[in-house]
């Protein structure tokens, strides 16, 4: 089976190939990616050579590039490729519409192109299965919740960032390009991902390293909102289930009952690097902050038999492990082009 995997380079991309090519000695992966500032070349570091990888550098908006990698011969699709992170999103809004909404839209029509003619193709020879598209998505889609409940598949989408909006219009083309074309695809909605090779802008790996590097840890608002943790390892089974075993059309919700205010995450994290906590600042609250994200599993759980294998506490104690073991690989990115945006956003 080959794969195209876009987006390939950047956090659960590149957990997801070095995951694949160890858990499936039958596939092979093509990563298409941009390289933007949250693409790192380095996340893939060992499988320059490795016989069932190959990379392209370039865009998911590049139609001729898309339809001519496809013709070249795609058992199936699964696209990371996104801008991801909501501060960005804020200050910016266009490159989160242009990658994530149109970049989807040309992925999704060189997949219909291109199953079209291998289906007329091989109609005869029949057996054979079709190109199929797996859209990564977010439980921010959902937007907020309230002190109850969870988000299930039948959840209304009430995005409240600009990038929870850009990927719910993409799952929305998605499910369309479905029910229009009859393209097999699935869509996945995550709850948040912590792990190695996470960039330092997001909460975890943010916290972590700013706390190695003895510098404030800077906490939105009253530092309780809500976020679901799961471990990208156990994201990435769940979208290996999902590739070989998940129906065309449907959604599934992804997510470890992992459940913590984010104010408790911080202090998880600096008694596993022994830190004192007079290193936590609270700062002004994002705009449009949702409260509280939690997940219901139960179809992903009951339909293909995934389960969570990391608790939350083992998962944080390896990731927390892996940033100190990996000092090189963050402390080059927090040297570039990030310090500008870091300084803009938190200003010490
Ligand atoms: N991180 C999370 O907690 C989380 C949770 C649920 C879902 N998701 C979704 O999973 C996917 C991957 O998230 P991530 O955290 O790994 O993101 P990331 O920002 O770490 O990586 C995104 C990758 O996409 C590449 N890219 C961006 N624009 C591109 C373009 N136009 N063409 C080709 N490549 C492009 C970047 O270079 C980068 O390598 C995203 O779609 C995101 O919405 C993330």
């Amino acid at each position: 089976m080959k794969l195209l995997v876009t987006g390939g380079a950047g956090f659960i991309g590149s957990n997801f190939i070095r995951y694949i090519l160890r858990a499936r000695p039958g596939v092979s992966v093509i990563n298409l990616d941009k390289l933007t500032y949250a693409g790192n070349l380095e996340n893939l570091a060992g499988l320059e050579s490795h016989p069932r990888y190959s990379f392209i550098r370039g865009d998911i908006c590049n139609r001729h590039l898309v339809s001519d990698i496809m013709s070249g011969g795609v058992d199936a699709v699964i696209n990371f490729a996104a801008e991801s992170h909501v501060d960005r999103s804020i200050m910016d809004a266009s490159p989160f519409v242009e990658t994530n909404v149109r970049g989807t839209q040309v992925l999704l029509d060189a997949a219909v192109a291109y199953w079209k003619e291998r289906l007329n193709g091989r109609a005869a020879a029949g057996a054979e299965r079709p190109v199929i598209f797996i859209q990564v998505s977010t439980d921010e889609v959902y937007g907020s919740l309230g002190p109850e409940g969870r988000f299930t598949e039948e959840s209304p989408l009430k995005p409240s960032s600009p990038y929870s909006a850009s990927k719910a219009a993409a799952d929305l083309l998605a499910l369309a390009y479905h029910r229009t074309h009859g393209l097999p695809v699935i869509v996945t909605r995550c709850s948040n991902n912590y792990g190695p090779y996470q960039f330092p802008e997001k909460l975890i790996p943010l916290m972590i390293t700013n706390a190695l590097e003895g510098r404030p840890l800077p906490v939105y608002g009253d530092g309780l909102n809500v976020r679901d943790w799961l471990h990208v390892e156990d994201h990435c089974r769940a979208l290996e289930l999902v590739l070989f075993r998940g129906r065309p059309g449907e959604i599934y919700n992804i997510g470890g009952h992992g459940e913590r205010p984010n104010i408790e995450v911080v202090q998880m994290i600096l008694r596993l690097l022994n830190k004192p906590e007079s290193l936590i600042r609270f700062v002004k609250d994002r705009p449009g902050h949702d409260r509280r994200y939690a997940i219901d599993p139960s179809k992903i759980t009951r339909e293909l038999g995934w389960r969570p294998r990391y608790t939350f506490e083992e998962g944080l104690a390896e990731t927390v492990e892996w940033y100190v073991k990996n000092r090189f690989w963050w402390e080059r990115i927090k040297s570039g082009e990030y310090r500008e945006y870091y300084m803009k956003m938190y200003g010490e």
